[in-house]
């Protein structure tokens, strides 16, 4: 893993970052191969970007959308990750349905779901442990990522692909550890001073990684950290 770390001026000039090393690596990757995979982070930071990915005249049959993680909501309720990611940039792209693979919840039992999504991938990639070309992260202010929360049983599976990730009382559903870590490109991206003290104890020479889940994150590939000056300035000094 080579880790790059990247403190822009603002939120706008980090989504413009993403953006730049989003459409570089899909041009790089589809030199070479069929079709370029990507897992869609949640939360409200990737909002802007998935605005800016909208308006990119790309080439959206070889390009196939996954989910990181995902709410246990319908998939038309406000906190749904898929909603947001369909209202805000899927939607508005001439993208096969077929390219688009959400994380279902509409067995009613998040276990179910779980488990529907990783034999959708094993089927999709023909492996039982694939590797993305690209996974988008954001990060809690807990430094939670995905559905990967502080001191939870979720941070402890090895042998699945996709697991519970529950926040709270929350059943969510998540990429697992080792599934995120087999990827070729993370890129997270980070703004805001609240994610500050989660940020000092993830970029510290020591780190509890139970308690800090970001720092558990580290790819086969390349890790991108993407920061705004408001979260990132401490790591300047
Ligand atoms: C989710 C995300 C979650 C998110 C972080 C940061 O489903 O909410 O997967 O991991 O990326 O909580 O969220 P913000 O970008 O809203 O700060």
């Amino acid at each position: 893993m080579t880790r790059f770390l990247e403190i822009l001026p603002d939120s706008v000039s980090l989504i413009e970052r993403a953006k730049t090393l989003i459409l570089g690596q899909i041009s790089t990757v589809l030199q070479t191969s069929d079709y370029f995979t990507i897992v869609l982070a949640g939360g409200n930071t990737p909002k802007p970007l998935y605005d800016c990915l909208a308006k990119e005249d790309l080439p959206w049959q070889r390009i196939h959308v996954f989910w990181g993680d995902e709410r246990y909501v319908p998939k038309d309720h406000p906190d749904s990750n898929q909603c947001m990611a369909r209202s805000t940039w899927l939607g508005h792209v001439q993208i096969p349905s077929d390219n688009i693979h959400p994380i279902s919840t509409d067995s009613g039992d998040p276990t179910v779901d779980a488990q529907k999504y990783q034999e959708h991938l094993r089927d999709f990639f023909q492996q039982d442990w694939p590797s993305f070309d690209l996974v988008l992260l954001g990060m809690g202010d807990d430094g939670h990522t995905a559905s990967l929360f502080p001191r939870t049983q979720a941070l402890k599976i090895t042998d699945r692909l996709v697991t519970l990730g529950n926040k709270g009382t929350d059943p969510r559903i998540t990429l697992t550890l080792p599934l995120i870590n087999l990827s070729n490109r993370v890129i997270f991206l980070v703004t805001g001073e609240n994610k500050r003290p989660a940020l000092a104890h993830i970029f510290a020479d020591q780190c509890d990684q139970s308690d800090y889940p970001s720092r558990s994150i580290e790819p086969r590939g390349d890790l991108w950290w993407l920061l705004d000056e408001s979260a990132g300035a401490e790591l300047k000094k």
